[in-house]
């Protein structure tokens, strides 16, 4: 394996996740590990991430120095360059009065180094960086050079130390993927051996050990976190996992059923279904403001989910399907905080489980390939991105039940159509909303006074930023007949045209 250690960039996560992608396995850990800690786990290089702070200021994060002695090749990045350069005799690093940002190009001068072996003399690279080292520690040559950055990279292969200013692991740093490479198996020796295959194993070991005879309990909601937890749960555990459902009412059309075949009946989970519907729709009575609505629903659900969770005995465990970037979204002891996630937080002093996580160390689309190993169907596995507090957000103003089934109606018309079209393949998220809008229409001879739909179908890569789709014209009007002609209340049907930012994804 490979040991990332974290210093708090943004990118880390891209580190383990591209040397996974070569079948060696990686995994970010705190830059305050000890080398003997490192030894036992026995990997066959360490990397040193970037990060936000300098090393000369007062939030400077070090390593053990022993580190540099346990005899494994280290490959520092960007600030893990700035560290060797600090922590190593001879070297220098300083604080530049301005800042690099973007993309820059590089001249590779020593071609001979196996970190750029076989490569262009002339790279494109990201650089993000305020310090800059400007002596290479002893033993060290410098191997690259820009027009802002002498020293762009280092090495001093006979240790088998290597760094790098730039980011390898981001795809803006064009030949990034091969340096990589180059460090993990022609420098480091390791093997491609390591697959999601492994990883079931692998996890199904730990989670039988640290769950023992005891009971785990588990919020199921629908999405493919929790589902594909609850399967490789499941598959560990069997009974002894507690999967709990609860239904608040605010689902898309169909979706509790199918979890409930889907997890149920296919797969055997004794899943404990809970329908607060109505409970749910008589605390969101009279409700309209967006912020209410989304604490309402917040706090309903921990209580129902609590009381639910009392009534099983001898729980020791809370499994949940926090992923790897929850985790850094979150903030980790060294990144900063970029949105709160609230999996963890929230329930009550009573009911202060252990923490089962196994997905922490994946990202979406290795869940994905996780959940179609353990042989879950695709269109659970695939499922789109669904806010927690559910329709609620989406239909503007107070949620009745007549609101309700119209955009949960108009919702399935659409995915219907995007799926014929092909679209729900290349559309990251589409839904329907009511925006509360009522407008004049005509049907047959009747005047309507009626409320409007409006379609919002966005691409985005993580839902931090997202532009309207473009769909053709001929599934807009399909979607737009089906729904006025079959979903009662509708006379109108809109298309969004707004990016994020300015707008959001959702309407609340
Ligand atoms: P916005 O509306 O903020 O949404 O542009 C970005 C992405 O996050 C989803 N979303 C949520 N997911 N709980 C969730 O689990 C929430 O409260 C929540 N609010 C928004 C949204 O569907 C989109 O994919």
């Amino acid at each position: 394996s490979v040991v990332v250690l974290d210093f708090g960039s943004q990118y880390n996560q891209l580190i383990t996740r591209r040397i996974r992608e070569m079948g060696v396995y990686s995994e970010l850990k705190p830059h305050t590990l000890s080398a003997e800690e490192i030894k036992k786990m026995d990997p066959k290089a360490i990397i040193f991430s970037g990060g936000p702070n300098s090393v000369n200021g007062p939030n400077a994060l070090g390593v053990d120095p022993d580190i540099f002695n346990l005899g494994l090749p280290i490959l520092g990045i960007c600030y893990g360059m700035q560290l060797m350069a600090h922590d190593l005799p001879g070297g220098e690093t300083v604080t530049a009065e301005s800042s690099e940002y973007g993309q820059a190009d590089i001249d590779v001068t020593d071609s001979h180094s196996e970190f750029f072996k076989d490569m262009d003399e002339k790279q494109q690279v990201l650089m993000s960086h305020g310090d800059f080292v400007t002596k290479v520690p002893d033993g060290f040559a410098a191997t690259a050079t820009s027009a802002n950055c002498p020293i762009s990279a280092m090495a001093d292969p006979e240790r088998g130390f290597y760094a790098v200013q730039f980011h390898p692991e981001v795809n803006l740093t064009a030949q990034g993927r091969e340096m990589l490479r180059h460090f993990v198996f022609d420098i480091a020796g390791a093997e491609a051996n390591w697959s999601m295959d492994d990883f079931i194993e692998d996890e199904i070991q730990t989670i039988k050990e640290t769950v023992g005879d005891k009971r785990v309990l588990l919020g199921l909601s629908g999405g493919v976190d929790s589902s594909v937890v609850s399967v490789l749960l499941h598959r560990a555990i069997g009974d002894q996992l507690i999967p709990v459902f609860v239904d608040h009412g605010l689902l898309r059309k169909s979706e509790a059923e199918q979890v409930l075949k889907s997890l149920g009946e296919d797969f055997g989970l004794n899943i404990d279904f809970v329908d607060a519907s109505n409970h749910f729709l008589n605390k969101l009575k009279g409700v309209t403001d967006p912020e209410k609505k989304r604490k309402i629903i917040g706090k309903e659900f921990i209580e129902t989910f609590s009381n639910e969770a009392r009534k099983f005995k001898d729980v020791d465990f809370l499994a949940q399907g926090t992923l790897y970037t929850d985790v850094i979204e979150s903030g980790t002891d060294t990144a900063q905080t970029i949105k709160s996630h609230h999996n963890v937080g929230g329930l009550p002093e009573d009911l202060q489980f252990k923490l089962i996580e196994p997905l922490n160390k994946l990202f979406k689309d290795e869940v994905r390939e996780l959940g179609e190993k353990l042989g879950m169907p695709s269109e659970l596995v695939w499922r789109q991105p669904f806010p927690g507090p559910g329709l609620a957000i989406r239909v503007i103003g107070e949620v009745t039940p007549e609101r309700l089934r119209m955009v949960r109606n108009s919702d399935a018309i659409l995915r219907d159509e995007f799926a014929k079209a092909g679209l729900n393949k290349t559309v990251w998220q589409y839904f329907t909303a009511l925006p509360g809008i009522r407008s004049v229409g005509v049907m047959g001879d009747e005047r309507t006074y009626d409320e409007a739909v409006t379609i919002r179908a966005v691409t985005s890569v993580d839902g931090m930023t997202a532009e309207f789709a473009e769909v053709p014209w001929e599934v807009l009007g399909k979607v737009s007949k089906r729904i006025v002609d079959d979903v009662l209340g509708i006379n109108r049907v809109l298309y969004d045209i707004t990016g994020k930012p300015p707008a959001t994804i959702e309407y609340e």
